[in-house]
């Protein structure tokens, strides 16, 4: 499907996925091609897909209703790096169930080849019980509308899924994206770090400061004035003098 738009003297023709911008002015074999990959990303709202899982049928507004969700995805069955990865998140779901965090995992295979894969898992990562769901995509549909495609990892059928992992909260948008690619693990210490972070950010007027651990203290959000931050932290905050003599840099506990 191709649209054109008019911007000055140029056309635009959006041509998924690659932009084409034809200078009026100029020849035709000057068309300059941009590469663009478009995709969801923070503050989308995540498709509401009928999926496969290991779990049954699920479709993806009712599962991310009422709570937070970790969807992630894997390039393949039986690869040894996500073999780990699955166990550590099986070790990990304690954590972020008592966060109110709901796991799905993806994976391109499907369930049959998924459900003898969870037994090579569970050996592997010993006390781990894989009791989230993981997707079947053996069409490789679902990761191109989730924006889970890794453009350089491909088998005999195409491109595999990327080490993605999005974060999606109670309104069914998306909060925070990692993009790791398949040689990579991911550390599921920063996933729970992150949900915390995400978590306290929604529910006081704060932010999480570099290298921010739970426990630590926390910044108040440049929205907040000073009157407002004095009855929305009764507990205090302290203002970092800085050369700026600018007071934005304030810091409390929550
Ligand atoms: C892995 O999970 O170990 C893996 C998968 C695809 C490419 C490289 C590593």
């Amino acid at each position: 499907m191709t649209r054109s738009l008019h911007a000055g003297n140029c056309l635009l023709f959006i041509i998924s996925p690659a932009l084409l911008i034809y200078h009026r002015n100029k020849n035709i074999s000057k068309v300059s091609k941009l590469s663009i990959m478009p995709g969801l990303t923070i503050g989308d709202t995540v498709p509401n897909l009928d999926l496969q899982t290991t779990q049954g049928k699920i479709k993806l507004h009712q599962f991310c209703a009422d709570g937070w969700t970790i969807l992630f995805s894997h390039p393949g069955d039986f690869t040894p790096v996500c073999t780990t990865e699955l166990g550590k998140m099986a070790q990990y779901s304690g954590e972020f169930y008592q966060r109110g965090v709901k796991l799905l995992g993806l994976s391109c295979d499907d369930v049959q080849s998924h459900n003898e894969w969870i037994k090579d898992i569970e050996a592997h990562t010993p006390g781990a019980k894989v009791n989230y769901p993981i997707i079947s995509d053996p069409k490789r549909e679902i990761i191109k509308q989730l924006n889970m495609v890794d453009p350089d990892e491909k088998d005999s059928t195409g491109n595999l899924p990327s080490r993605a992992l999005h974060i999606v909260g109670p309104d069914m948008k998306i909060k925070l994206s990692f993009l790791y690619p398949a040689t990579t693990g991911r550390n599921m210490d920063e996933v729970l770090r992150v949900i915390e972070s995400l978590q306290k950010a929604s529910k006081f007027k704060v932010a999480t400061p570099a290298n921010w651990k739970p426990g630590d203290p926390v910044v108040i959000s440049p929205s907040v004035t000073n009157e407002q931050a004095k009855e929305m932290f009764p507990q205090g905050f302290d203002t970092a003098e800085l050369p700026s003599k600018k007071k934005y840099l304030r810091i409390t506990k929550v």
